[in-house]
């Protein structure tokens, strides 16, 4: 059985050779564009769904040490999942499909980078169990097989500490 880091590390993987695999499909291939988003989209979504309620909360309680590094991974996701939401609104054939879902692909690549490189280290650091987190994690992201519609930002009348 992985542990959790290396199930997350995983992940990344999967969705960076999604991105690469975007990248080299033609300008007009757009079933193929739109097929390929929506599971990006997906895949993020269970990932980072995972992360947020389960390994992160865990990394918080047992390194100080992340706590803003955790705080910092949380806000990367919201913007993330603010792109993932406007790119399953989006035909493949919207002038700023590929753009969106480049800039999506940067910012994970970014993401990960940072999770990767200062986050999970301190996580070992902190002798978590990090066998029974990955079967928690496994077990969510099991559970999520759709990425939840989100409300367009309006500004006006929206709590700022509601999390759609
Ligand atoms: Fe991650």
């Amino acid at each position: 059985m992985k542990d959790a880091i290396a199930l997350l590390k995983e992940d990344h993987a999967e969705v960076k050779a999604m991105f690469r695999e975007f990248e080299g499909l033609g300008q007009r291939a757009f079933a193929s564009k739109k097929k390929l988003a929506d599971k990006i989209c997906l895949e993020l979504t269970r990932h980072a769904t995972a992360e947020e309620e389960i390994f992160y909360p865990a990394v918080r309680s047992a390194s100080k040490e992340a706590e803003d590094l955790v705080d910092e991974a949380t806000v990367e996701h919201a913007s993330a999942k603010d792109l993932i939401a406007q790119i399953g609104a989006m035909e493949p054939q919207d002038e700023l499909f590929d753009a969106k879902v480049k800039v999506l692909g940067e910012y994970i690549a970014h993401h990960v980078g940072e999770e990767e490189g200062e986050i999970f280290p301190l996580a070992k650091k902190a002798g978590l169990d990090l066998q029974t987190l990955a079967r928690e994690i496994e077990a969510r992201k099991d559970e999520i097989d759709f990425v939840p519609p989100r409300l367009p930002p309006t500004g006006a009348g929206r709590s700022g500490r509601a999390r759609a």
